[in-house]
């Protein structure tokens, strides 16, 4: 049983589950967790050390004493993250690391070297845990899961801007590419694949906005945590 009670948001990347879970956080002043950073991170400390992205039998130990510290940095921004003492919040955010993430994450082994390290986030007041599995593998007992959607299309579009806005040089067919081909890959893996947790709430953010998503969120937490 979770220690404090859980919000669980699964979800397709681009989906927008990350910025409406920390604006869900930020209000009902509970923990957040990115369990997408730790196999972004995982991935990246397997890169800088040279290990293949495959090596199970290196992987796992990585995973389990991977070096990492969250430092919130108040309000609802994502905070900075340091990998063996290196500021990494930059870094894990590339194309190439998400896919690198989605290949260390296909691997059962390697999922369950990070089991601990994510239900460690469960602390008082509350926790917000935001990826793919966390309402049907990670807290599959949480009070309350939604999973948040939207079209490979939008998604797309939404990334496009992002990267635009940084100065990125893309191309929109190019991400909608990518994005379709990570979807497969964790629909479809074995272990731990992207789907709704049978008790989840579906939202499609297709055509709404963060604050609708977030409202929506707000009222779903407040009706099903004031039930128990
Ligand atoms: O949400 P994200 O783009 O930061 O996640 C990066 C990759 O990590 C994504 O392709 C799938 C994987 N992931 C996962 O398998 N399970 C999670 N709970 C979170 C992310």
């Amino acid at each position: 049983m979770p220690l404090a009670p859980t919000l669980t948001i699964d979800g397709p990347g681009g989906s927008g589950k990350g910025t409406v879970g920390r604006r869900v956080a930020h209000e009902l002043g509970w923990h957040f967790l990115d369990s997408g950073a730790l196999y972004r991170l995982l991935a990246l400390a397997a890169i800088n050390h040279g290990i293949e992205l495959e090596d199970v039998a290196r992987l796992a130990p990585l995973a389990t004493q991977l070096d990492v510290r969250f430092v919130a940095t108040g309000g609802e921004e994502d905070g900075i993250i340091l990998l063996e003492n290196h500021d990494v919040t930059d870094a894990i955010r590339t194309e190439t690391i998400g896919n690198a993430a989605s290949v260390v994450a296909s691997n059962g082994v390697v999922r369950a070297a990070l089991l601990d390290r994510q239900r460690g986030f469960c602390q008082a007041p509350g926790l917000v845990a935001d990826g793919r599995d966390m309402g049907t593998v990670v807290f599959p007992r949480a009070e309350v899961k939604v999973f948040i959607t939207a079209s490979a299309w939008v998604r797309a579009e939404r990334r496009y801007k992002q990267l635009k806005e940084k100065g990125l040089d893309v191309n929109l067919a190019a991400v909608l590419a990518d994005i379709e081909a990570r979807d497969e890959r964790d629909r479809n893996r074995p272990v731990a694949p992207l789907v709704p947790a049978a008790d989840a709430t579906i939202i499609d953010t297709s055509s709404m906005s963060v604050a609708q998503v977030v409202h929506d969120v707000l009222k779903i937490v407040a009706s099903q945590v004031s039930q128990r």
